[in-house]
């Protein structure tokens, strides 16, 4: 496939099964990846692989039809490779491994950001994983810049490749340097240049424009979005369009709030006897949309108090009749 792809983020508690749902029916994206599924000593059974990826249920792919990546994060070769094996048992056919979160529960046990500092260690995962999988399961990982500093940046995509993925994305930044501006978009096309696997270009692409600049940056085909598909969740949609050639208006406000309301009902439906769950992602949403969509503040406003569904559905629903 040569066509420019674009890949979902893996965020977690941000874009889950239904974000995923509904981001990728707005359209323009090829791939998803799930938020981490941490990796301890044990093996995860059946219900815990799906409570994250609901999708291995219905052949790896959202509604939409796009592909779902399931993303491990761990420190124990031999645990990661024994649950890789698990989820792949239960039909996954797509691993990727985050090198990348900067999370200190997760660092205080070796996990995500951490590792960056070791790269024999990230190979070792890699490969142990590797070969645990069958060749056709393709094994792909995720890595921030460093820990505290680049220095290691090529080693690890190095070590990376080395292991054995077959492709890498790069958030440009390092752990240190969490999500503070800018990425370090000329640290992927290093990184590019050291490494034969594609490599997936991440961070700060809000708009069209940032889409553009960190192509011709980093010099990646492939890019991944995160907050800024949370924030405009036609972005995708827009660059897809736009990698055909055509220029698409972005939604208005009015063309939004139906999917708001979409949403909503999918997290009610997620799970029947958990009502802050819906409560708690619509307001999360709308929080993340105010920051394009100053309407979606004034909604916020609107229910920042309410927790029962029923009084939010009526003001959605009240929203939707204007
Ligand atoms: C709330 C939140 C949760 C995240 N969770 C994950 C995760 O589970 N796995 C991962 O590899 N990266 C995670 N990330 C990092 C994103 O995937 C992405 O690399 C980062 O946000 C930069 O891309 P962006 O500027 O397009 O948002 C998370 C980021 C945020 C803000």
């Amino acid at each position: 496939m040569n066509f420019p792809r674009l890949h979902l983020a893996p965020m977690q508690g941000l874009i889950d099964a239904p974000m995923r749902d509904l981001l990728t029916r707005i359209g323009g994206f090829d791939v998803c990846v799930t938020e981490f599924v941490r990796i301890t000593h044990t093996v995860h059974g059946r219900s815990i692989w799906l409570k994250y990826m609901p999708e291995l249920a219905h052949t790896n792919q959202t509604q939409a039809g796009t592909a779902v990546v399931v993303q491990l994060l761990g420190s124990h070769a031999e645990n990661m490779a024994l649950n890789a094996k698990k989820v792949v048992e239960l039909g996954a056919t797509h691993i990727d491994l985050n090198f990348g979160c900067p999370a200190p529960t997760v660092n205080q046990h070796q996990g995500g950001a951490v590792l960056l500092q070791y790269p024999d260690k990230i190979e070792e995962i890699v490969a142990t994983v590797r070969r645990s999988l069958p060749a056709k399961i393709m094994l792909s990982a995720k890595m921030r810049l460093g820990y505290e500093n680049k220095n290691l940046a090529l080693a690890c995509a190095q070590a990376i490749e080395q292991g054995g993925a077959g492709e890498l994305t790069v958030h440009a930044r390092t752990k240190t340097e969490g999500y503070r501006p800018p990425a370090h978009w000329e640290w992927i096309a290093r990184i590019r240049q050291s490494v034969s696997i594609p490599v997936i270009a991440n961070g700060d692409v809000f708009t069209l424009a940032d889409y553009q600049q960190i192509r011709s940056v980093s010099g990646c085909k492939d890019v991944m979005l995160g907050r800024g598909a949370v924030q405009r969740p036609d972005l995708a949609r827009q660059i897809a369009a736009y990698n055909q050639g055509e220029i698409i208006p972005s939604l208005s406000w009015l063309e939004i709030l139906p999917w708001i309301n979409d949403f909503f009902n999918c997290c009610c439906n997620k799970d029947a006897a958990n009502h802050n769950y819906p409560v708690a992602r619509l307001k999360q949403w709308l929080a993340q949309l105010k920051l394009v969509y100053p309407q979606a503040g004034q909604l916020f406003a609107q229910l920042r108090t309410l927790t029962k569904i029923a009084d939010i559905r009526h003001i959605l629903l009240t929203q939707l009749k204007h």
